[in-house]
């Protein structure tokens, strides 16, 4: 017997011998099986600001389909519709909870007059910013507020500072506000709607250092006293802690000229006289990695996901330097800043007009929603705005139609994952991001926020940036009894959802261990997840 064990135990040690080789080489080959382990550490006792609503705006802008065709079919079409404004849109949105819905622009604002959008008779009008288009004003006043009521938000009015006056933005505002028996809330009355609008939140110009005029910064501010001392909201039941926060150009980038502007603006501000008030300042950037070439929205891999997403993190820097600046001229934080415009801007889609800025939305576009949504929830301080753009058929959209057919992208099922941030109080984490690497670039790999809600409930939101490693995330900070997760991933970091497929890119449950009140969970690569514990 013993003489018969000896070869048989050699032979085995060379097969375990060459069995352990062979792993190895495979982990050499591939470092992309071993797994990484995340702590996260929050401390609910240090409870921070509360991370507004107002953070998960939208924006629709008259620009390509995103107002006709992507929320406006009119009362006549085959399309299912309330009163023109298309059914399943509503329904979509309304489950996003949209707070506010910045509009008619953008650049649309600095051309847009009013008049031509009430009463039975539109006139036709040219886009010339979009494509040089014509503008039915089939979608106005009325339309857009009927809009707001059937999603349930708030309406955040961009009046023409560029090429209209003082006096049209001011009789809009009687028009729309007005409970007396004016001519104007009398016509308003004879139009369908006898009621004085509610009018949250109103922009004083867009863009006035660009397409919104070519303003000096000093001219602006003088345009900003005069437009906010007349444009008035007359709505009684806007009074007090209910009034409309008027909100002035900021800056678009971080070039010198602009910080001139903030510097301006918020200056005027500091040193203003009674009759004028402003209570927002907003920013605008757009993640495009060259404006002269932009990048493609479709059939890219992993180097031009870690390109867009270095870019997108240079929301971060922006923010500090315009928060630092607004510090110095109310170190209060009574003026909010309003990133009114944020969202990646790739090249247009082969086939489509140029001047409608259609593009599709990827896994990509995801991881881009939530690091720029967890930039804005760690300054909620200051940043108690956001109007990602834009809100359908355009740039970065949460919806895309194509006659009757609708498809919610994968940046639509971020902001449904973040529904439980919406108003709740931001709660610290810490943890050590790791680094993903492509090429030169290299980026936290690991993104998280925590917050707590009204009835005290705690969600976190984890994002893995790595498109190649899973990573085990356990909580620590918190005893928790139980907790449910989603998570949103894909097969590619370039997955969209289509209108033949439109469900690749959604969220699904994600499972967690509690073990001993600690929570273990393993996130996938490129992936979105938001996890809500009980205690
Ligand atoms: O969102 C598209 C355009 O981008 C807006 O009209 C303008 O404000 C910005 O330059």
């Amino acid at each position: 017997m013993a003489s018969g064990t000896q070869p048989r135990s050699a032979l085995l040690e060379c097969i375990r011998g060459a069995v352990l080789f062979a792993l190895a080489s495979i982990a050499f080959a591939h470092p992309v099986l071993a797994q990484r382990k995340v702590e996260l550490l929050v401390d609910p006792s240090k409870a921070g600001d509360r991370i507004d609503r107002n953070l998960f705006g939208q924006f629709a802008e008259h620009l390509g389909h995103g107002v006709y065709e992507g929320i406006w079919v009119g009362p006549d079409s085959r399309i299912a519709n309330t009163r023109g404004v298309r059914t399943d849109v509503v329904t979509a949105l309304k489950a996003l909870r949209v707070p506010n819905v910045r509009w008619p622009g953008g650049c649309f604002a600095d051309e847009y007059h009013w008049r031509k959008g009430v009463g039975p008779d539109r006139a036709v009008t040219l886009n010339p910013n979009w494509g040089g288009v014509t503008e039915p004003n089939t979608f106005g006043t009325h339309e857009f507020m009927d809009f707001l009521d059937q999603i349930g938000a708030e309406a955040y009015l961009s009046v023409n500072v560029g090429s209209g006056t003082p006096q049209e933005a001011a009789e809009w505002l009687e028009y729309l506000t007005a409970s007396q028996a004016t001519t104007l809330a009398k016509e308003r009355a004879a139009n369908g709607h006898p009621a004085p609008y509610k009018i949250a939140y109103l922009g004083i110009g867009n863009e006035s250092w660009d397409c919104g005029g070519n303003m000096t910064p000093d001219y602006y501010l003088s345009q900003l006293k005069i437009y906010t001392r007349f444009v008035r909201n007359y709505n009684p039941a806007q009074s007090g802690d209910q009034q409309m926060l008027r909100i002035a150009v900021g800056p678009g980038g971080d070039e010198p000229r602009f910080v001139e502007w903030a510097e301006t603006v918020m200056k005027g501000w500091q040193d203003r006289k009674w009759s004028w008030d402003m209570q927002g300042l907003s920013m605008h950037n757009y993640t495009v990695v060259h404006w002269d070439k932009k990048l493609s929205s479709v059939g890219f891999a992993e180097p031009e996901y870690a390109q867009i997403l270095k870019s997108t993190l240079e929301m971060e820097p922006l923010i500090s330097k315009y928060s630092a600046i607004m510090d110095k001229y109310d170190p209060d934080k009574k003026i909010a800043l309003a990133v009114d415009e944020w969202g990646t801007w790739y090249a247009p889609l082969p086939g489509s007009n140029p001047g409608f800025l259609v593009q599709q939305n990827s896994m990509r576009d995801a991881i881009v929603a939530a690091l720029n949504l967890n930039i804005f929830a760690r300054h909620a301080a200051r940043v108690r705005m956001a109007n990602i753009a834009q809100m359908i058929n355009v740039l970065q959209a949460m919806i895309m139609t194509d006659g009757e057919k609708m498809v919610l992208t994968p940046s639509y099922y971020v902001y449904k994952l973040y529904l439980p941030f919406q108003d709740a109080t931001f709660v610290p984490v810490t943890f050590n991001a790791g680094a993903y690497t492509n090429g030169e670039i290299t980026l936290p790999a690991l993104d998280a926020i925590a917050a707590r809600d009204k009835s005290g409930k705690l969600h976190l939101e984890v994002t893995n940036v790595d498109p190649n490693q899973p990573v085990e995330v356990t909580l620590n900070g918190v005893t928790a009894r139980s907790a449910t997760a989603e998570t949103l991933t894909a097969p590619k970091v370039d997955s969209v959802n289509t209108f033949d497929a439109p469900h690749l890119v959604m969220p699904k449950p994600l499972p967690v261990k509690v073990e001993r009140g600690k929570l273990i969970l393993k996130l996938e690569p490129k992936s979105v997840s938001v996890i809500s514990v009980e205690q």
